[in-house]
């Protein structure tokens, strides 16, 4: 990337951490320290912090952190070159003419790919309402599809062919190659020939929140299989990124998302006046997909298929979402296996109803423990009534806690203090097993038994941390990258990771001798640079920074010269060494 950091320097500048991050988290000023709830988990108690000194942010809870440009791309879902042009504007700062010939041709093959679909999403549209695409829009229309449901959602057909796309988009001058790289003709295996992937089918395309074209879900228009064709992940699609129909549902009024399983269950709920609806595109439901509703949804409604499927994609959805912060509720039908039929079988408004009796989760967990029971056989009962405890131990809010206790009670014909002391117990029993699992957790941290940011870490504890703090010393105080570096060549670390990062900050000084912080964000992906800001911000300097520097430098060396890294000497020296342990 050839963004100078000069550049990324003064964006960083420009675009405060404090200011930025607090526009959308609400923080605590602490010093130089901002305290918030995590955007990135679902907490109650804030472990989101936000250090000025060092520009960077680091939660405690999940730890996720980095920069500003870390949090601008997580945040809002963008990648780095879109991060860095989002503050760029936001900040009214140019982006620099010349971004490298590699950046340009890049941005250059993704615009051709939003292009191409485009086009792909026009022509499909076309063909559904030319006399070639009657199958598919007598299709559509049998479902009852209405043509302005087809607008609203560009739905279209692909004709039965094997090269009609093909041929309409080398005609626009695309090349197979870049049409292979959009996933919309595929390779046969024994001619190596191409051919278009979707065959006669009715297309979805999915769009990103920006409404570009990004993919293309194609239905049969029969049964058979697949039911479903999806594109491949591209450049610009990747799968448990989007949700479908989020382009239109993001801006529902009263922020009310209807969270279903199909596309067609979309197309219908919206028909029907539904208009939040949105679908997880054929993956399970994700977490990412989670965090991506939970910025545009106030309310959420899982209305997911009659099934067990359905029923087991439901827990994992709640969980997602409640994990988000946003309140959910379970949509739960009867006489129907999804939403689509449900409406066409029994109209809106009782669709409407369901939508207004439908369960927390707590009433769903309930009812599901509840399913097939009898409350005359005791054992059942008393059975239930433990599951049920622990359903209702696990709410955080004890008023909360309480409506549940009492209609658990009322309901099995029991005393609400019996009932009342089960679930404290349970509650207690719970605290004590959660603080056994962090010690060990942390214990195993500590021993580092599973890094994957630096994995040498746990094998070199003393090198590792004496490099961490030399790391957060240069980050704190650029003045002293000469006197290390001399002192000290990058040679001499021991991890790879944290020699990265030193050769990284060296040349960063180097080449930017005025720079008042390295800028990491570009060279370190998304966990790299969440460890980088943990260390750093939790480093204890003191005052001597330098004194403290040719410490961390002395234990490096003393530990380097502890070492004897097989690999690294050549056959001689092993022979030498070998011998000399032999004396
Ligand atoms: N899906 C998929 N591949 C399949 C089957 C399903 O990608 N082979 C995805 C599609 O996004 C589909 C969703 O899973 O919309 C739900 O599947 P299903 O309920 O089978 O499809 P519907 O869209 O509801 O279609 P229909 O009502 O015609 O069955
Ligand atoms: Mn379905």
């Amino acid at each position: 990337m050839a963004l100078d950091s000069r550049f990324l320097a003064e964006l960083k500048m420009r675009n405060g951490i404090a200011e930025t991050i607090g526009s959308a988290v609400q923080l605590k000023r602490n010093g130089t320290r901002h305290v918030g709830l995590c955007p990135f988990h679902g907490e109650k108690t804030p472990s989101f912090t936000v250090f000025e000194d060092t520009a960077s942010f680091y939660c405690f809870g999940c730890g996720a952190g980095g920069d500003v440009i870390t949090f601008t791309m997580r945040y809002n879902n963008l990648d780095y070159i879109e991060a860095v042009r989002y503050l760029a504007e936001r900040s009214g700062m140019a982006l620099p003419e010349e971004e490298g010939r590699n950046a340009a041709y890049q941005r250059k093959k993704r615009e051709r790919l939003y292009e191409m679909h485009k086009l792909a999403a026009r022509f499909f549209y076309k063909n559904l309402m030319s006399p070639q695409g009657k199958a598919g829009l007598d299709y559509l229309l049998g479902r009852g599809i209405s043509k302005e449901s087809i607008v609203r959602y560009g739905l279209g057909y692909a004709p039965d062919s094997f090269n009609a796309l093909k041929d309409h988009l080398r005609e626009q001058g695309y090349t197979p190659d870049e049409m292979m790289a959009a996933s919309l003709i595929t390779r046969s295996e024994r001619s190596s020939s191409t051919y278009d992937k979707f065959r006669n089918r009715v297309m979805f395309p999915i769009f990103d929140l920006r409404g570009n074209v990004v993919a293309f879900s194609g239905r049969l228009l029969g049964d058979g299989k697949p039911k479903y064709l999806n594109s491949n992940e591209t450049e610009i699609y990747t799968k448990g990124q989007h949700v479908f129909g989020l382009n239109l549902a993001k801006n529902e009024p009263d922020g009310l998302l209807i969270l279903c399983e199909g596309n067609l269950d979309v197309v219908s709920l919206s028909q029907a006046g539904f208009t939040g609806a949105v679908a997880p595109l054929g993956t399970a439901f994700t977490k990412e997909q989670a965090r991506i509703l939970a910025k545009y949804a106030k309310n959420i409604v899982v209305a997911f298929d009659n099934d067990s499927a359905g029923l087991k994609a439901t827990d994992k959805a709640i969980r997602f979402l409640e994990e988000q912060g946003i309140p959910v509720r379970v949509l739960q039908m009867s006489g129907a296996k999804d939403p689509d039929e449900f409406i066409k079988t029994y109209g809106r408004e009782r669709f409407e109803l369901l939508i207004r009796s439908s369960k927390t989760p707590i009433e769903f967990q309930l009812e599901k423990l509840k399913a097939g029971m009898d409350f005359n056989d005791t054992a059942l009962k008393v059975d239930y009534l433990r599951k049920a405890v622990e359903t209702v131990g696990g709410i955080e809010s004890a008023v909360e806690r309480d409506v549940y206790i009492v209609n658990l009670a009322k309901e099995l014909g029991i005393g609400v203090d019996a009932v009342r002391l089960e679930v404290e117990r349970f509650r207690k029993r719970k605290a004590s097993t959660v603080r056994r699992q962090i010690v060990k957790q942390s214990e195993q941290e500590l021993k580092g038994t599973y890094d994957r940011v630096n994995p040498e870490r746990s094998g070199n504890l003393r090198a590792a941390r004496n490099e961490e703090l030399l790391i957060a010393i240069l980050a704190k105080h650029p003045g002293l990258w000469k006197d290390a570096e001399e002192k000290l060549p990058p040679e001499e670390f021991i991890t790879e990771f944290n020699r990265r990062i030193y050769s990284f900050i060296l040349e960063e000084y180097r080449s930017q001798p005025e720079l008042a912080a390295p800028v990491f964000a570009k060279a370190f992906d998304e966990k790299e640079m969440a460890r980088i800001s943990f260390f750093i911000n939790t480093a204890t300097l003191h005052g001597d920074a330098k004194g403290q520097l040719a410490e961390c430098i002395e234990n490096i060396k003393s530990e380097k010269a502890k070492r004897i890294d097989p690999k690294a000497l050549s056959p001689e020296e092993l022979m030498q060494r070998l011998k000399n342990k032999e004396n």
